[in-house]
């Protein structure tokens, strides 16, 4: 992947995965700023969900990964902010087929859906995957903004 810095967020109901993801992401040498939550405490993913559109909208971070529980949430909240195509995906097919044909910037997951080993496979494939510049997909997207 390109030189890219990750903005994370969570709910409670994610958090844990957030975690592991943090890991990863320090072993690959990824740079990424967690936007939140901090602790297992029962909390409001629209909080995090906007910190984190926000973050990429305004070009600090340049992707971002979103947990809860079911990741249905945090993702129709960040797809209200203006620029944001995020993708819920649990499986590696969707995240790379996002990527490629929706050029998504955000990766949501449901931390209560897929386990640890999964989730980190479906990253992996988020942020290795490239758009794939094709004039149809161009097209696709403008006529969704
Ligand atoms: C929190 O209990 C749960 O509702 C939240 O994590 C998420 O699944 C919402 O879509």
């Amino acid at each position: 992947m390109k030189n890219e810095s990750i903005a994370l967020g969570s709910d409670h109901g994610g958090y844990a995965l957030k975690q592991e993801i943090k890991k990863y992401l320090d072993a690959q040498g990824i740079a990424y700023k967690d936007y939140g939550c901090y602790d297992e405490k029962s909390c409001d993913y629209p909080v995090y969900a906007k910190a984190v559109a926000k973050a990429i909208v305004d070009g600090e971070c340049d992707k971002g990964v979103l947990i809860c529980g079911t990741g249905i949430g945090i993702s129709i909240t960040a797809n209200k902010v203006k620029g944001i195509r995020a993708a819920l995906c649990h499986d590696t097919f969707s995240a790379q087929a996002t990527r490629e044909h929706n050029d998504a910037n955000i990766l949501a997951m449901g931390a209560r859906v897929v386990g640890p080993g999964l989730a980190l496979k479906i990253v992996e494939t988020f942020l290795n995957t490239e758009f794939s510049q094709d004039e149809r997909h161009i097209n696709r997207i403008r006529q969704m903004e």
